[in-house]
């Protein structure tokens, strides 16, 4: 029997993932899955709390699940499924929201903040958001969930409702923790190094997407924001010029020191160039692969269905056990 501890993760279908996705939360999935029992989703029911073009979804959902596969997610090693193909979830989800007090989703600052920016859907399912998010991490027996910030508040949430479950009907769920990167935390904006690099920033320029063509990469770093000095060092207040050092360690390995040292008597100009060029090399066969299996249809579909039914043999016996709990009758 496998024993190692197990992880969850999920990532929503929407568009392409940045150089931030995939710098802090990817490749550290990928490498996760030499030392876990990693299970990954495509969480395609969490994106249709936003209206979504029914074209559109379907797609990303394969571009998605093209890409967690052309990164290095290993479909033998690990789970890798969408999550509307297990219905599972959608089930747990239910249970778990009669174990989740409306008060604690009223919290939830994601909650608030979608509900401002799409004033005119704020649909049930964006408040229960988290109680799905809950379900997908409990029902694997997650001891370790690695998230960003922005998401600490469900996991939080999470936690909570494992241990009040548990306290009422006794031990049923793992109680999961954060799980922290320590490298490849936050990868800013190209344009407002202040801001976190998003896909939904209204300017390209200030995002790289995984899937730019190498030249489109290589030009957003010559038009990066910096600042107005010239010596290529890591000081606090150069944002611009310390996200391009961070990305620049990441991929190349390389210390701040040693990439100062690599950069003295060089201006910005020369350095934005070898962070562009590094960057789109380290991508070039991430995104061969990934044209490739877009391509062999065929494989993908396979691939997500042997996914979709280790998620759900997985999944049914975590569920099942919380049903007799609660006292609902065996089918
Ligand atoms: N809500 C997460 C996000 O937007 C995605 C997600 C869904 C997730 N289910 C999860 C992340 C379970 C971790 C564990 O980033």
């Amino acid at each position: 029997m496998d024993r190692k501890p197990v992880i969850f993760s999920g990532i929503q279908p929407t568009g392409t993932f940045t150089l931030g996705n995939y710098m802090g939360a990817i490749k550290n999935w990928v490498k996760l899955q030499d030392d876990y029992r990693c299970v990954y989703s495509v969480v395609d029911l969490h994106s249709v709390t936003i209206r979504q073009e029914p074209k559109i979804l379907r797609e990303n959902t394969m571009r998605a699940y093209a890409l967690l596969l052309a990164c290095g997610v290993d479909p033998e090693k690990s789970v890798l499924f969408v999550q509307s193909h297990v219905p599972t979830h959608a089930e747990a989800a239910w249970l778990l929201g009669c174990y989740t007090p409306y008060g604690e989703l009223g919290r939830m600052t994601q909650f608030k903040d979608k509900s401002a920016a799409h004033s005119e859907n704020i649909n049930a399912g964006l408040f229960t958001y988290p109680v799905l998010q809950i379900a997908d991490i409990l029902l694997y027996n997650a001891s370790l969930v690695p998230v960003g910030e922005d998401q600490r508040q469900h996991l939080e949430l999470s936690r909570n409702t494992a241990i009040r479950f548990n306290g009422i009907y006794g031990d049923t769920f793992v109680v999961p923790e954060p799980y922290i990167q320590k490298e490849g935390g936050k990868i800013m904006s190209l344009q407002e190094p202040a801001k976190k690099m998003s896909k939904s920033d209204a300017t390209p320029k200030a995002y790289i997407s995984v899937l730019d063509p190498p030249d489109t990469m290589i030009k957003k770093f010559k038009s990066a924001v910096t600042d107005s000095g010239t010596d290529v060092a890591y000081r606090p207040g150069k944002d611009g010029v310390n996200n391009l050092i961070t990305i620049y360690g990441l991929i190349t390995g390389k210390t701040i020191e040693e990439t100062e040292a690599e950069f003295k008597g060089k201006g910005y100009g020369d350095f934005k160039l070898a962070v562009g060029e590094a960057v789109a090399n380290h991508l070039k066969p991430v995104q061969d692969e990934y044209y490739r299996l877009m391509d062999d249809r065929a494989y993908l579909e396979a691939c997500w269905k042997q996914g979709a039914e280790k998620a759900f043999a997985i999944s049914s016996r975590t569920l099942e056990k919380a049903r007799k709990k609660v006292g609902l009758l065996k089918r």
